[in-house]
């Protein structure tokens, strides 16, 4: 099952949740999981603690289909270190995506001939949102973009992210997401959490810095919904 974690939008957590998927998945399931760095910032290598610049073989190789693995960061978690030079990356992606467990695309805050490729091949994209009341005009022009490379609406999943409950304009941005995009918002949400914004800068997950923090807690339930989604994949 391959996920395209996406939003055109810079700093919505992308990366956070790839990250903290990602490590959740491995912990919670024997499933292998590979992580993608698709960023050229390469934040996602940077928060498991790792250089792109120390690896031969990264993401531009990956995509240009030469001989190389993922980088081995545990038991069955893996990734792909991202590519600060990308120049020389490959926009078309030549081949289908084929994964056992999850395969977990972090994406960069641009839409580029190789998101495009990806966003085709991908089982769903998950969107983090900010909860503000311009991210609804987002998910529209998303949307938009889906249908006209047509990808239908049931592969999105959006993802309310630093969400604080006593802000009244987070209730009511959940409430209008909830009206307009029922079928696609995840009941789910992660909260605003200084942890989570903490523990990237240690190379660790939210399940190591802080596992009985609010962050792990969201962190987990998001995970679980990705376990579930999965065994109805495979009961098909
Ligand atoms: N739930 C949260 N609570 C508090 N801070 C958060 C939360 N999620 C993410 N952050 C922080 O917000 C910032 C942006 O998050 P992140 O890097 O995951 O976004 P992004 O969408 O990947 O950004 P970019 O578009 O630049 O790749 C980071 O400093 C991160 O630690
Ligand atoms: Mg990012």
């Amino acid at each position: 099952m391959n996920i395209l974690i996406f939003n055109q939008k810079g700093g919505v957590g992308k990366t956070t949740t790839a990250l903290n998927l990602g490590v959740g998945l491995a912990r919670s399931s024997s499933f292998p999981v590979t992580l993608v760095d698709l960023d050229p910032q390469t934040h996602l290598t940077a928060a498991l603690g790792l250089k792109a610049e120390d690896f031969a073989w990264n993401v531009s190789d990956w995509l240009a289909n030469r001989k190389g693995s993922p980088h081995i960061i545990g038991d069955n978690l893996s990734l792909i270190v991202g590519d600060s030079q990308p120049e020389t990356m490959p926009t078309i992606v030549p081949f289908p995506i084929k994964h056992d467990g999850f395969f977990i695309i972090d994406a960069p805050p641009v839409w580029n001939q190789t998101v495009a490729h990806l966003m085709t091949q991908a089982d769903w994209i998950l969107t983090p949102l900010e909860p503000e009341f311009l991210s609804m005009q987002g998910v529209s022009r998303l949307f938009q973009t889906m249908e006209r490379q047509s990808i239908p609406r049931s592969r999105m999943r959006l993802l309310l992210c630093r969400f604080d409950a006593r802000l009244v304009v987070h209730r009511e941005v959940r409430e209008n997401l909830t009206q307009r995009f029922s079928d696609n918002l995840l009941n789910g949400v992660i909260r605003k959490s200084v942890r989570l914004a903490e523990s990237p800068s240690y190379g660790w997950s939210i399940f190591d810095y802080a596992p009985d923090s609010s962050g792990a807690n969201d962190y987990q339930s998001l995970t679980n919904y990705w376990l579930r989604q999965k065994h109805l994949k495979t009961q098909e």
